[in-house]
């Protein structure tokens, strides 16, 4: 009996709290109805309030509901200092030092979406850890110019291999209940100009090669939030654009969640109200004419649009439907029960870093020395620099980014880290253990102070040291390097403005500072030279055949010495592969040949001349070899592919080819396969990527690989029936460890 009585009253209390908890509080209930529950208890004003910012990273809940804000904050590659609640300036937390992970385009060289998922993962634990809910990040512009600021923060030049990284990144960051914010939609593809320079683009090149990435975002990976851009099209501003966002991103794609904004991106009201904006961030005062300091009540979305509405002007359908996507996204995150508790700078993220770093360094030159090192012979390439190799020397170690900080800088991806082990410390440790002896340092060129600071004040011009001084680096440099035996160059660019930073593009092709003419005579004396470069983009190398050996490191976050050294001495097989084409000069990028308007544009007009041919579609149309092509890279083993085959079957066709490891070192390749017709058209590209498998061998282990092509899956966009279309006629598929190193190919129907 008293079971009985116990059980009913225990039934009844769950009951009534159920009752009484209302359902947009209830996690039990499915999603669309709590956000249906909580718009009808909002009032206007609240859901004005929902729509724009109340602090530079945060927009607005419903404190009288219990819904709580949406704490967003930068960047791919970690999570910012925590900034304060109004100003660009640092608010000088204590405990806000984080991991700083490698670059998105060293991610994307690891040609690896296993490591996209370890690192969205990691990642998303240190946004949740510091009680962020929305990531602003990551980027997948498409990189069609060598000199875009932002190249770094980006996933290379090509769409597919955008895609295929980008979206277990999302969904392993999403999976923690964190929210995306993949950016910067659209067409954001320089950084001169970037407020106002309209970009005119094919509607074919558009489609294949700058909207595919955000659309396997949002299809595949259901990506919860997007950032538009600030550039226009259309001559509209893409954050405020009715076709890009309500037609294509909203209607055509099915994208259910919030578009945000970029910072002071907002310039209309009724763009923005009618154009598919969900949340004005970071609007700046300046040029309003108030008769009060600006306020975020200010905002376009907030008092301007209000009255819209109560003047009947617009209807708050047009409100409710935006208050529903930030609901949605709040339910998503801030208000997610199944949202991780996350963790800051624990071992396993260092790891990963280490982890993504090691796979995202391409070594693109490894050859014999005239002046064979010691323990080495005559045909032995330089690298790996073992013990063996390395006892005895004396080393010289040239550059600033041997020792400078390169997670620092860069503009909004700038990162706080907790620790960062720069290239100098690891390798000086390294040689120690194999010489008893310590390397020596010449900066050899110098740029002075950092030109930035946390915040917006970032865009200073970088203060170059004066010509005498940069004589004087050059010279001690060189007098020191006549006395060393082996010579490791550390250059390349420096997240300072200009140099791979936001908001300014690079000014040239060549690396700045006097780096090339202090490359090249160090490797005019008798030791062998490894060079190591920094940076999100190619660059000129006047200097290559001077040089034994060259590796490309993109920026490598905190683990950035450990992961370099790991690969210099072999402890790591280095896999990684080139995400963009290096050109032998500028002039060989597809779109240099028509001038100023197809770069930087002219009166703010920009002109996508080239059409889809950017990168290696380009080059292989204009037949130029690239110096170094998209998806090289070398290994310390070798590689032999077999012959593919092709067959048939229910959905279309498999390709499969054997690769063996023909080398004395385990070792992984990137077997890659692209698709083209048999007989190439003048209007197609000759061949496109679409499929890449990493794959790790033994030393003498050989693997098949194996690719399938749906029936009607290799598409391009027509101009007439703006529409994707099966490409016709016979299909030719190209088996390849590089867009120029072609080791079979099969032709079928
Ligand atoms: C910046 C960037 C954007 C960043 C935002 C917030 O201007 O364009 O990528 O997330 O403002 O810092």
């Amino acid at each position: 009996m008293k079971r009985i009585v116990f059980l009913t009253v225990a039934v009844f209390m769950t009951y009534h709290m159920i009752a009484q908890t209302p359902k947009y509080l209830n996690p039990q209930v499915p999603i669309e109805e709590r956000i249906s529950d909580a718009l009808s208890r909002m009032t206007l004003q609240e859901k004005i309030k929902l729509v724009h910012a109340q602090s530079k990273f945060t927009s607005a809940g419903v404190p009288r509901l219990g819904i709580r804000q949406l704490n967003m904050d930068d960047g791919p590659h970690g999570v910012r200092e925590e900034l304060d609640w109004n100003e660009w300036k640092t608010a000088n937390w204590t405990n806000d030092s984080i991991v700083a992970f490698p670059s998105l385009t060293c991610l994307a060289a690891t040609w690896n979406p296993a490591l996209a998922s370890l690192y969205g993962h990691s990642v998303s634990e240190e946004f949740a850890f510091r009680g962020k809910d929305v990531m602003l990040g990551p980027g997948v512009n498409i990189q069609r110019t060598p000199l875009n600021g932002r190249a770094f923060e980006y996933m290379g030049e090509d769409p597919y291999l955008a895609s295929e990284m980008v979206v277990p990144y999302i969904q392993a960051v999403q999976a923690n209940g964190v929210g995306c914010c993949l950016k910067h939609f659209a067409l954001n593809n320089q950084e001169t100009d970037r407020f106002s320079v309209n970009v005119n683009v094919s509607e074919r090149a558009l489609r294949e090669i700058y909207l595919p990435a955000f659309e396997q975002a949002v299809k595949r990976a259901h990506v919860w939030t997007i950032m538009g851009s600030y550039n226009l099209w259309q001559n509209v501003h893409c954050s405020q654009n009715d076709v890009l966002l309500n037609r294509i991103l909203k209607q055509e794609w099915g994208f259910d969640g919030a578009l945000v904004s970029d910072w002071n991106a907002v310039t209309d009201t009724w763009q923005a109200a009618t154009g598919g904006l969900d949340i004005e961030m970071g609007t700046e005062g300046w040029g309003r004419k108030l008769n009060h300091p600006f306020t975020y009540d200010d905002y376009f979305l907030a008092q301007p649009f209000r009255e819209l509405i109560q003047q009947g002007k617009l209807s708050e359908d047009v409100l409710n439907e935006k208050v529903r996507r930030v609901l949605r996204t709040i339910f998503r995150t801030s208000m997610n029960p199944q949202k991780v508790i996350g963790s800051q700078c624990s071992e396993a993220h260092f790891d990963a870093c280490r982890q993504i770093a090691e796979e995202g360094i391409v070594l693109l030159k490894n050859s014999s020395s005239s002046q064979p090192l010691s323990g080495a012979g005559r045909k032995t390439p330089l690298l790996p620099l073992t013990p063996e190799k390395l006892a005895g020397l004396r080393v010289l170690i040239v550059g600033e980014n041997a020792t400078r900080s390169l997670t620092l800088g860069g503009g909004s991806s700038e990162l706080k880290t907790l620790q960062e082990v720069s290239p100098f410390e690891a390798l000086q440790q390294t040689i120690e253990e194999a010489n008893k002896s310590l390397p020596s340092f010449e900066r050899g060129s110098g740029v002075g102070l950092q030109g930035y600071t946390s915040g917006r004040a970032l865009y200073d011009k970088v203060d170059e040291v004066d010509p005498a001084e940069q004589q004087r680096l050059h010279d001690e440099a060189i007098e020191q390097a006549r006395q060393a035996h082996l010579i490791i160059y550390i250059g390349g660019m420096n997240k300072n403005h200009r140099q791979d930073c936001e908001n300014g593009d690079r000014e040239d092709y060549n690396l700045s500072f006097g780096q090339n003419q202090l490359i090249a005579d160090l490797a005019a004396l008798p030791a062998p030279m490894v060079v190591v470069t920094f940076g999100g983009n190619p660059y000129a190398m006047p200097w290559l055949n001077q040089v034994e050996a060259l590796v490309h490191c993109w920026y490598l976050g905190s683990e950035s010495g450990t992961a370099l050294v790991n690969v210099l001495t072999g402890k790591v097989n280095p896999s990684g592969k080139l995400p963009v084409t290096f050109a032998r000069q500028y002039e060989d990028y597809p779109y240099v040949k028509y001038g100023q308007e197809a770069y930087p544009g002219i009166n703010k007009q920009v002109h996508y001349r080239e059409g889809v041919f950017v990168g290696y579609r380009g080059f292989e149309k204009n037949k130029k070899r690239a110096l170094f092509p998209f998806g090289y890279g070398l290994s310390y083993t070798t590689f032999r592919y077999g012959k593919p085959q092709v067959s048939s079957t229910a959905e279309g066709w498999q390709v499969e080819v054997d690769v063996t490891n023909t080398g004395s070192r385990d070792g992984k390749e990137v077997v890659q396969l692209y698709l083209g017709e048999e007989k190439p058209s003048a209007e197609n590209p000759v061949k496109e990527l679409r499929g890449f498998q990493k794959i790790s061998l033994r030393s003498g282990e050989t693997t098949t690989v194996r690719f399938t092509i749906a029936r009607n899956s290799y598409q391009h966009w027509s101009e007439t029936a703006h529409a994707w279309q099966p490409v016709a006629g016979n299909l030719k598929a190209y088996v390849c460890s590089s867009a120029e190193d072609v080791r079979g190919s099969v032709t079928f129907k």
